[in-house]
């Protein structure tokens, strides 16, 4: 079932507002025991990567989509990192409505341009990074009669709908984790888990609230650094972000939540890409590796408690981006199938040599 219908009585719609529905959310909650024994920690990572589009986007978008065509408006227009615009073409083609996506020239992954040129968007490449183009896609869609609905994160309802990670994190633990480990970008993700965390208390469905802990790359930590990054840099392009729009609600939650804001390397990055999908089994889009770089380094730092319930959001599927993950495991000589010729002795040598 999707979101709109799991979470119809929470959320803002109601008989006018029509059946979006791709069937979104409802994404398994993963224990890593491996990783989590060698942590010390009972780790959880709720795989978005299952969503259709293949990342968290589907959750916020669908609410933004279902609300647009409510109000009358005609077409979708988004500034993206990748995902927004493969989950706006996504709901765009399944309603039968135009879509624009501006996306940064070149440090777009691969499989997301090929989701977004394959579900028929209009695609722009800028010549700037994705905060030049959010402010041209913003500026496209102003005015009161404009036709265009702007489906970035700076749409209330893709928050609102991003919250039911959250709801549905809580109603398989049980509760609230200790610890909420998230990557950060535009900083839209983790101000909308806080939210949802803070209405299912309110709702008395949990009785504790997690620490909000926020990962970014080293080379676009402006929420670390505390100063915008005019030219961010880093292998996780998702959260190739310098100026994040929803920056007061992400130091929101980190205060509040007595949480923090921590910044990994690419290099981390990558290790711990490699680590959930050799030790975990499930290969997560770079950006959705910071958390666990970040855990990782907490761990040798002695920050990291042990026994905690830590729950990571594994934002991004790794398939959107195995350019990146082949380059990485180039490095270690392992990206490429050992070639055998066709008889059992050749390949009997293989699997003796592996056992
Ligand atoms: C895979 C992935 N992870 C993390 C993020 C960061 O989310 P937010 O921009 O809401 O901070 C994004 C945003 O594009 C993303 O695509």
């Amino acid at each position: 079932m999707g979101v709109l219908k799991r979470y119809r009585d929470l959320l803002p719609i109601d008989d006018k507002t029509p059946d979006v529905n791709l069937e979104e959310g409802s994404t398994p909650l993963i224990e890593f025991k491996r990783i989590g024994a060698e942590l010390g920690i009972k780790l959880f990572g709720k795989f978005e990567g299952c969503n259709p589009s293949g990342s968290f986007k589907d959750r916020g978008m669908v609410l933004a989509v279902a609300k647009a065509l409510e109000e009358g408006k005609k077409a979708l227009i988004c500034a993206s990192t990748g995902n927004t615009s493969a989950s706006a073409a996504a709901y765009a083609a399944h309603m039968g409505v135009p879509c624009f996506v501006l996306l940064p020239a070149g440090k777009v992954a691969m499989g997301k341009l090929a989701q977004a040129l394959m579900y028929g968007a209009t695609v722009i490449a800028v010549n700037g990074n994705f905060d030049k183009a959010l402010e041209l896609a913003r500026a496209a869609s102003q005015g009161e009669n404009s036709i265009l609905a702007m489906v970035n994160s700076v749409n209330k309802y893709r928050l609102i709908g991003q919250r039911t990670g959250a709801w549905e994190i809580c109603e398989t633990l049980g509760n609230a984790p200790d610890w909420h480990a998230i990557p950060v970008g535009n900083a839209g993700n983790i101000s909308a888990y806080w939210a949802g965390y803070n209405e299912y208390l309110k709702l008395n469905k949990i009785n504790k609230l997690p620490r909000m802990m926020g990962f970014q790359a080293e080379g676009a930590a402006p929420l670390v650094t505390n100063q915008p990054c005019p030219n961010p840099e880093t292998v996780a392009t998702a959260i190739r972000i310098g100026n994040p729009v929803s920056a007061h609600l992400a130091r929101a939650a980190v205060q509040e939540s007595q949480g923090e804001f921590n910044s990994v390397t690419d290099d981390e990055i990558l290790a711990a890409q490699k680590i959930l999908a050799a030790r975990g089994g499930v290969f997560a889009e770079p950006a959705s590796c910071a958390p666990l770089a970040g855990l990782i380094k907490l761990k040798n730092q002695n920050k990291l408690p042990s026994g905690i319930t830590v729950t990571m959001v594994l934002t991004g599927n790794g398939l959107k981006d195995s350019n990146t993950a082949l380059a990485s495991l180039e490095a270690d000589n392992k990206a490429k199938p050992i070639e055998i010729g066709d008889t059992q002795e050749e390949l009997m040598a293989v699997l003796n040599s592996k056992l």
